[in-house]
């Protein structure tokens, strides 16, 4: 699996598996029990200002002396905070999500730090080749979390033909024959989320692990889109109301925008998986375990290596 990977060359780590960024979910434990394990383990910045960043990626440096990274949310009104942070405790990679990088690039790349922007279309995919990423993180619609509108399956392949930069392949996949078909659509790594959320060392509130634990392949729904940021979470009281009220015409935009406000946090720190959003991707029907990171990953690298070499 990693015998001349360009990502596990490029990143110095065993396996080209990245757990991706998960706002209030994917801290400095996630992380580091993932970077163990040989991934990628990745602190979500989220919407946190510099200083608790900093702790976040203090506390991850002791538990793990594995390479980690910290995922950007572009649209945090900390960004700026939270890029000096990652400059100044040098921390080797970036991946970036809700947005354009373009303004951080130089300051990042400047620190010695690799910037891997998830993008959903291909248009972003060279923008951000040109402006100097190591590699990117295609994500498709099946995904958890924010999404675009692209499956995985069609846009991976149209990536990576289209730039000259590895590409690591997010949305839906959650075991090795997920990971095997991405490398046969040209990835060179994968990005989960969903998998790592139950997780044995995600420390996700019981209730929201519990929920994706006993999800059907049918049981997210994506909510937002009229806001222009359609998200995927688990279809329950707080998801279905949203939907609703986004279809009837007497809801405006604003109403809908407070009424997502602090709804990932309600649900992952509260442990109210009615009035919150349990953000998920579509392959929830298919993590039914709680495992370890290392269980996860040694069991997706064992089958994705024997499917690609038949
Ligand atoms: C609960 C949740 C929160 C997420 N938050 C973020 C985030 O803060 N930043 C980001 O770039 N991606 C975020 N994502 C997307 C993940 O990093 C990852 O790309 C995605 O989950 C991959 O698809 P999968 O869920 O099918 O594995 C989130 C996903 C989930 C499930």
């Amino acid at each position: 699996m990693n015998k001349n990977n360009p990502i596990c060359e490029m990143l110095n780590i065993k396996y080209p598996i990245f757990q991706g960024g998960m706002a209030w979910i994917a801290d400095c434990h996630l992380a580091s029990a993932v970077s163990n394990a040989g991934g990628l383990g990745l602190i979500a910045a989220m919407n946190s200002d510099g200083e608790n960043l900093r702790k976040q990626i203090r506390e991850a440096k002791k538990l793990t002396n594995k390479p980690f990274g910290v995922n950007l949310m572009l649209m945090s009104p900390y960004i700026e905070e939270a890029v000096d942070v990652v400059c100044e405790e040098k921390v080797p990679i970036v991946t970036t999500g809700a947005g354009n990088p373009a303004p951080f690039m130089e300051k990042l790349k400047n620190a010695g730090v690799k910037v891997i922007p998830v993008v959903a279309s291909v248009t972003l995919a060279k923008m951000v080749e040109k402006m100097g990423a190591s590699a990117v993180i295609a994500e498709g619609c099946e995904s958890g979390g924010h999404v675009g509108e692209t499956t995985t399956m069609a846009l991976v392949p149209q990536v990576v033909d289209a730039i000259n930069i590895p590409v690591i392949a997010a949305g839906g996949i959650a075991d090795g024959r997920g990971m095997a078909a991405s490398f046969m659509l040209g990835a060179k790594g994968i990005q989960m989320g969903t998998a790592f959320l139950v997780s044995k060392e995600c420390t996700v509130h019981k209730n929201y692990k519990e929920k994706i634990l006993k999800a059907k392949d049918r049981d997210t729904i994506v909510t937002g889109k009229t806001l222009g940021h359609p998200v995927r979470s688990i279809k329950n009281s707080f998801s279905r109301d949203f939907y609703t009220k986004e279809i009837d015409g007497h809801t405006t935009k604003d109403e809908l925008e407070n009424m997502g406000k602090g709804s990932l946090y309600r649900a992952a720190i509260e442990g109210d998986i009615k009035t919150g959003s349990c953000m998920c991707g579509q392959i929830c029907g298919m993590v039914k375990e709680e495992e370890t990171c290392k269980e996860i990953i040694d069991k997706i690298v064992l089958k994705a290596d024997t499917l690609l070499k038949r």
